[in-house]
């Protein structure tokens, strides 16, 4: 609507249109963010903690639209005692699969968040070496994630949602790909694993 007016104003009164404001208001992705994401995830997508809804800035676009295909077909939120993932849940099935596209390309180009850690907890000794033991083969060494494996990034969220996630692995309220092993770890441990990651450079670092 607004790029109506203006381009409508600057046919009538000559005012430069930029290219910028042209792409921003018609990119249907930003559309879908700002109408149906915006709410929970604000607009520069680093989420509300008090609502469980995570920092999904900078998240790569192949792993957004898996994500919400795996909520809009329930293998993501499926449990009855996941009130984050149904509150999610339900925000996904109303999406079709173009939509998904768009809004994850928005998605990815959005600043990952620069402050994850929201926590005290001390990057110990050893923390380094327990996440390469049992989590670089994926997430790999940097963090930054393996496509070909489906595995994301694990440098953009805050600490209170990576955790949150763990706890839900070691539940059973969501399916960490074919990996079981985070069910072995204790809480001291992850804890560690996760202050280790938090203090990595983002994407954009
Ligand atoms: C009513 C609040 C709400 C709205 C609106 C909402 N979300 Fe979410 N979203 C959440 C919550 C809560 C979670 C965390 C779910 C969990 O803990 O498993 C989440 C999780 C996600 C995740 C998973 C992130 C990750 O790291 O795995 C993605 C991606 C996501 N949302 C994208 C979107 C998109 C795209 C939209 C708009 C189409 C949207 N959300 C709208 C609340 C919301
Ligand atoms: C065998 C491969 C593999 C290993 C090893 C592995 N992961 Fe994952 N991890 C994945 C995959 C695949 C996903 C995406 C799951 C999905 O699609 O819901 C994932 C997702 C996650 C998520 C959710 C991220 C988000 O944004 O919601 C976290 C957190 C995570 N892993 C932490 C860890 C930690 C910590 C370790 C080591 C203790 C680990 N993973 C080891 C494959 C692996």
């Amino acid at each position: 609507m607004r790029l109506r007016i203006s381009t409508a104003l600057a046919i009538v009164c000559g005012f430069p249109v930029s290219a910028d404001d042209f792409q921003t208001e018609a990119d249907p992705g930003f559309e879908v963010f700002r109408d149906q994401c915006m709410a929970c995830h604000l607009e520069t997508g680093l989420g509300i903690q008090a609502m469980n809804a995570p920092s999904i800035a900078g998240l790569p676009r192949w792993y957004v639209t898996d994500q919400l295909r795996k909520f809009r077909s329930d293998q993501r939120g499926f449990h009855s005692a996941d009130a984050p993932g149904k509150l999610m849940q339900a925000n996904a099935v109303v999406l079709d699969e173009r939509t998904i596209a768009f809004v994850g390309r928005h998605i990815e180009t959005l600043d990952p968040n620069p402050r994850r850690k929201t926590t005290a907890t001390q990057n110990i000794k050893g923390s380094e070496m327990l996440y390469q033991r049992h989590c670089s083969q994926c997430h790999k060494e940097d963090a930054m994630g393996d496509r070909t494996l489906r595995a994301p990034p694990l440098t953009s969220q805050q600490d209170w949602y990576l955790l949150k996630q763990i706890e839900n692995f070691q539940t059973d309220k969501r399916d960490h790909g074919d990996y079981e092993g985070t069910k072995e770890l204790s809480r001291d441990e992850i804890d560690s694993i996760i202050s280790w990651i938090v203090d990595l450079p983002t994407r954009d670092d």
